[in-house]
């Protein structure tokens, strides 16, 4: 990762100015950038949709996206700044002959042109294409893409090699946001700079790993997307994933995007296949039917708003997941992710197996192992549970389970907390990969994902239903419960 140098201020396009993801999100991220006087002074901003906007009216819509979502008053100061980076051309990204138009606005020499693509991957190619034709690009020029890439590894490749035909490797950034997240990062620190989990972090010490991601949102306008996709592909392909390597790669050599990227590929080539086999042992899906989400009714997946009443997409999926290494043989990891969960809940909990025997029967007839439990959001911190000793005179020890607990916002409560895209934008405008996903890094994540989609479709598994407001169907208490185990609640 790259210290504060200074860097060569850019030419951000951002694709798809208008749509979702810049409004609420890039929008936003880079105005708290601006704010902490992160980005470059000569750095512009400049917004591309296909719809025609008045003079200063991509201004305008960033304003109104800062009083939607930014949650704080805006700065008049920064907001100068901000507003004067910006600029918009309307271009139909299906139209290869409008990109010349960038050529009387970007600066290639003197800033790096940074292309944030953030559409539908469909147009992915298109714009490759039309820049190429534009011949705007230098050997400096970048590509950001967001997630999803592709709906399997075979549409993946092909967005891939369609982009492969106009820029190197080096040249793309692949963006996973759960990988700009603090608490993503902080993996890192807590397993690579603490010498008490080096030693103690595989099968002769650690039971089984579980780790949630819970949503409270539903499908809230976004159906089409989402049927089409289901969280398998939504969340755990990616996000899920990322977090698994993080958890459960080996020590890299160093922080260098080379180093990272190698050991997270070596923990995706070790996962074990799921095949129409084992599926049913090993997955569970779901879809939430009608319920309550703090005390409000809310409509089941098939009830929400251009739903298909007989879709069956799953909205919740679990999996036992075997790391076939000689670091994690015998270690399970259960991964569970859903939309319309009781609460928004991301969490990774590491239960350390049991010691073998047992001196404080009078108080504990069992001891419960120790627990660390690494909250990744809503509430960030790290808990580790543990036995201690009541305080007292005469009689037995009489044992307590407490936490040791570090929370992030108390213990860091004078430095600046960022979101996952602010980091990640900052990151794309310094070219500086690390934090990015590598061509063949996803490509694995695809195999694996499409084996367990395959398995599915042959076994003809329809999802199970769960009321919304709860924690997914029974067949996921079940999952663990096959392994005398119970998911943390
Ligand atoms: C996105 C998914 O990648 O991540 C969404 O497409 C999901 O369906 C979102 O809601 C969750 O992100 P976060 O940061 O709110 O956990």
């Amino acid at each position: 990762m790259k210290s504060n140098q200074k860097f060569k201020p850019c030419d951000l396009v951002i694709y798809g100015a208008l749509g979702d993801l810049s409004t609420r999100k890039l929008l936003i991220s880079l105005y708290r950038l601006e704010k902490s006087e992160l980005i470059e002074p000569e750095t512009r901003i400049i917004g591309i949709d296909r719809h025609v906007l008045e003079e200063g009216g991509f201004v305008k819509v960033a304003r109104k996206s800062l009083q939607s979502y930014l949650n704080e008053t805006i700065d008049d100061e920064v907001w100068q700044r901000y507003s004067a980076r910006m600029q918009y051309l309307m271009i139909d990204l299906t139209q290869l002959d409008q990109y010349k138009q960038l050529n009387a606005v970007i600066d290639s020499k003197s800033r790096v042109l940074v292309n944030y693509l953030a559409v539908a991957p469909f147009l992915f190619k298109n714009i490759c294409q039309g820049l190429d034709k534009a011949k705007i690009l230098t050997r400096e020029s970048r590509v950001v893409m967001e997630k999803p890439i592709g709906n399997d590894l075979k549409s993946n490749r092909e967005i891939n090699d369609a982009v492969a035909e106009v820029f190197n490797e080096d040249q793309v950034f692949r963006i996973d946001h759960y990988l700009g997240k603090e608490t993503v990062l902080n993996l890192l620190a807590l397993r690579f700079a603490n010498s008490i989990f080096t030693t103690n972090w595989n099968h002769n010490t650690i039971d089984h790993i579980q780790i949630t991601v819970g949503e409270e949102v539903g499908i809230e306008g976004r159906w089409e997307y989402f049927d089409k996709t289901g969280q398998l592909r939504d969340m755990l392909q990616n996000h899920l994933l990322q977090i698994l390597t993080f958890i459960t790669m080996e020590p890299p050599a160093s922080l260098e995007a080379e180093s990272i990227h190698s050991e997270k590929i070596k923990v995706l080539k070790a996962l074990r296949p799921i095949t129409a086999d084992n599926v049913e042992e090993v997955t569970v899906r779901g879809q939430y039917t009608a319920g309550y989400m703090k005390g409000q009714a809310v409509p089941g997946y098939t009830e929400e708003e251009g739903a298909d009443k007989e879709s069956t997409t799953e909205s919740f999926v679990a999996v036992r997941v075997d790391i076939d290494n000689w670091r994690w043989a015998g270690v399970p990891i259960y991964l569970r992710t859903g939309k319309r969960m009781q609460n928004k809940r991301t969490e990774i909990v590491v239960y350390f197996k049991r010691l073998p025997h047992n001196i404080f029967k009078d108080s504990y007839r069992e001891l419960p192992p120790n627990k660390l439990i690494i909250h990744l959001q809503p509430k960030e911190g790290v808990e580790i549970e543990m036995l201690n000793k009541v305080p007292g005179i005469g009689g037995s020890i009489t044992l307590q389970q407490n936490k040791l607990d570090l929370s992030f916002s108390e213990t860091f409560k004078n430095s600046p907390f960022f979101g996952g895209y602010e980091r990640l934008i900052l990151e794309a405008m310094r070219g500086d990969p690390t934090l990015f996903l590598s061509r063949q890094e996803i490509e694995q994540a695809w195999a694996w994902v499409d084996s367990i989609q395959d398995a599915w479709a042959r076994r003809k598994i329809a999802p199970k239903p769960y009321s919304a407001g709860s924690w997914g169907p029974v067949a996921s208490v079940a999952l663990l419960a096959r392994d005398g185990r119970a998911w943390e609640e």
